[in-house]
């Protein structure tokens, strides 16, 4: 008797077992050993830049718990994957909807983070009804610029005093630097990027005020935002600095445009801030982290469903140290890194440029366990922290 129970309970513990395992999909390569609190990313780098993280709603409320472990020990930052975006907030004329957007400011609040918004006037994630006039045709100019106004009001003076930085104009230019022919162009014109500045300004006169956008390490691109913050600032407008978003991959841009990209901002008179890290692993046909680029998967673009192939690990590693060494000569100039995520498992590079993938592109893993990236983070940091 005393043998089948021991049987049973030996069988039950494997079962359990296979069970987590086969649950915890897919399987990581060997987690390294170190503790996520000691040191701390914003700790080794506090002599440097704030170092922050997006965040989704599970996060910022708690319902994560290896998430909510890594994020009030590591960062002291935050952005808002998706909340303070219009549809979010905004869905409809005259109704906000505010209540996820007041517990992420909460939890910023209550563990003392620097609270970006992101972000007012963008062509992605704003409902239609925005540009949209009587009979469906499209709204005037000044109608417009009166519902930009309204918005920007409502959502910058709701968190006044708040929200410390806000992503004014988020990807308003095209590869070749021109303007993006978006609704907001289109109808208004190109002072649209200068009145959501002025707006925002208005609505809360402490905030800092950034433009953001990806692949601004493409010379043509760079040479468009240059250029976009030499007027704004020739018109007397309130920007603080530049958002570079660098949703990177594992060799572009390299660490000289990045470098150049930095030192051309600085020039200029503007902050930098690194908005939106992370680094795609996967291949794909491009690097460009437009929203509108999003195509269906095919298993050869998908080739590590099971865990990332050690050599792979290591290059990542690489890659971030490389990107940490480049932010860090720039100490000062470059006031934040914030990396768009926390754990690999809720990343947007799972279904971006390709949908239905398993990506690896943060420091932590799926189950919330620090990669060899991080290592590499930590040890690159200027002055470790006492
Ligand atoms: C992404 C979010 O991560 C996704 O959850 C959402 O479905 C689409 O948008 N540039 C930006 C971010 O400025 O707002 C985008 O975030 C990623 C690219």
């Amino acid at each position: 008797m005393r043998r089948f129970l021991y049987l049973a309970i030996v069988s039950l513990a494997l079962a359990v077992n296979v069970t987590a395992q086969s649950q915890s999909s897919p399987p990581q390569p060997s987690a390294p050993q170190t503790s996520i609190s000691q040191p701390s990313l914003k700790d080794a780098y506090k002599d440097c830049f704030l170092v922050g993280a997006a965040l989704n709603a599970a996060e910022f409320t708690g319902e994560d718990q290896g998430e909510d472990a890594i994020i009030k020990s590591q960062f002291n930052t935050i952005s808002p994957e998706n909340v303070l975006k219009w549809e979010a907030i905004h869905p409809s004329p005259g109704t906000y909807n505010f209540s996820q957007a007041e517990k992420y400011v909460e939890f910023g609040e209550q563990n003392h983070m620097f609270i970006i918004g992101h972000n007012l006037v963008w062509h992605s994630q704003v409902p239609k009804w925005v540009f949209e006039g009587k009979n469906g045709k499209p709204v005037s100019r000044k109608e417009l610029l009166h519902r930009m106004r309204d918005h920007i009001r409502a959502v910058v003076g709701q968190y006044k005093g708040r929200i410390n930085g806000w992503d004014v104009v988020n990807e308003a230019l095209n590869e070749d630097g021109t303007l993006r022919q978006s609704s907001w162009l289109k109808i208004i014109g190109d002072d649209y990027i200068e009145k959501a500045f002025r707006f925002a300004h208005e609505a809360d006169p402490a905030a800092q005020l950034y433009y953001n956008d990806y692949s601004l390490e493409n010379e043509a691109k760079r040479r468009g935002a240059l250029e976009l913050v030499r007027k704004l600032k020739a018109k007397g407008v309130a920007i603080t600095g530049v958002g570079l978003q660098d949703h990177v991959n594992l060799d572009w841009p390299t660490t000289d445009q990045i470098d150049a990209t930095i030192t051309e901002f600085g020039k200029s008179g503007v902050k930098v801030m690194i908005t939106e890290l992370d680094v795609d692993v996967l291949p794909s046909s491009t690097h460009t982290a437009d929203v509108s680029y999003n195509v269906a998967s095919d298993p050869k673009l998908n080739p590590y469903p099971n865990g990332l192939p050690d050599a792979v690990q290591q290059a990542l590693a690489q890659r971030y140290a490389d990107l940490f060494r480049t932010y860090a000569k720039h100490c000062g100039l470059v006031t934040r890194v914030t990396f768009w995520g926390v754990t690999d498992k809720d990343s947007w590079k799972n279904n971006w440029p390709v949908r239905g993938r398993t990506n690896y592109p943060l420091l932590f893993d799926r189950s919330a366990q620090p990669k060899p990236a991080f290592d590499a983070v930590i040890q690159l940091a200027p002055r470790q922290a006492p």
